[in-house]
């Protein structure tokens, strides 16, 4: 079994189903409310011990309702929470998320414990991170702590996947410790100041970061699929289709899939069809962690094979 550390942030998710997405200064009277666990750090360890990862999540939670509920779900799907502290100066990090009918988004965070996850908090697991195949890791926490992380990780030989979401810019040191950057097309024009549109674009834009010391940028294109973009090549890689229920998430279980794929040995194209899968699976579900376990994951990609050649 592989061993992947993610190292992020942890919400609650409180949901609201609307017919359509409010615009600046309009109320819209939503369907129905609903809270679920989420944070880009917490979706990506529950999607990467569900596809068959021995995964640790290294966070921080408050004092509060919300922390203790968030830390049982991880640990009844299995993630190692040793290394999450529970931090009494602020609250658990939320996440306030309007959904449409057609599955898309808007989200607003208030981060609380996850701008407190700190570089001593990589330090206390960093036996773990030593020992891992892949570390995870996204933008909802310190960057700095990001940077150590990353850091420290590729010092160790373990390959870091980031997923540079939300959108920022990045410091030039970050780069080369990079194996696989995971942007969708906003976090993409952010980070190569290109603003993409083609998939000439995206190639040039993912060379410019590859040029920085990435070496895979996998841009995350939606209903588009993915495009894996190397030094010397750029493979587009179809997405499956679906019934779009929520959206929320799907980077992040396509980040953790890729993570899992990658570290047991799978090409890169390859993994990320498994990827695009995983997050295909996703969509068809409500709530941030509703990532499928591998077997769903082998049967999805037989039963979509088999009506792929029937439509042919
Ligand atoms: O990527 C989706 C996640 O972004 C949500 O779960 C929300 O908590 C925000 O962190």
């Amino acid at each position: 079994m592989v061993v992947v550390s993610v190292v992020g942030s942890i919400h609650m998710d409180f949901y609201i189903r609307l017919p359509k997405l409010p615009q600046q200064d309009e109320t819209v009277i939503g369907y129905g409310f609903t809270m679920l666990p989420g944070g880009k750090g917490a979706n990506q360890a529950v999607a990467a011990t569900r596809l068959g990862a021995e995964t640790y999540f290294i966070g921080r939670i408050g004092k509060d309702v919300f922390g203790s509920q968030l830390i049982d779900i991880l640990r009844s799907n299995n993630v190692n929470t040793d290394y999450v502290t529970i931090d009494d100066t602020t609250h658990t990090g939320i996440a306030f998320i309007l959904l449409n009918t057609s599955g898309e988004n808007m989200i607003a965070v208030a981060p609380g414990t996850d701008y407190k996850v700190s570089k001593d908090d990589i330090n206390k697991a960093i036996d773990v991170i030593k020992r891992s195949n892949a570390v995870l890791l996204q933008l909802e926490i310190p960057l700095d702590t990001v940077i150590y992380a990353a850091r420290v990780s590729w010092e160790n030989g373990v390959n870091v996947i980031l997923n540079p979401a939300p959108a920022t810019h990045l410091p030039e040191e970050i780069y080369r410790y990079i194996y696989a950057m995971t942007p969708n097309r906003v976090e993409l024009s952010m980070l190569s100041g290109i603003q993409v549109k083609s998939f000439d674009d995206i190639v040039k834009a993912g060379r410019m970061l590859i040029k920085k010391g990435v070496k895979y940028v996998i841009a995350t294109l939606g209903g588009d699929g993915a495009m894996v973009i190397s030094e010397h090549s750029a493979v587009h890689v179809p997405a499956y289709r679906v019934e779009v229920v929520d959206t929320t998430g799907a980077g992040d279980v396509f980040s953790a899939a890729l993570a899992v794929f990658i570290a047991e040995g799978m090409d890169i194209i390859d993994a990320c069809r498994m990827a695009n899968a995983a997050a295909a699976l996703k969509i068809t579900r409500m709530g941030a962690q509703s990532a499928p376990f591998r077997e769903e994951l082998m049967q999805f990609l037989k039963s979509y094979s088999m009506v792929e050649v029937k439509r042919r």
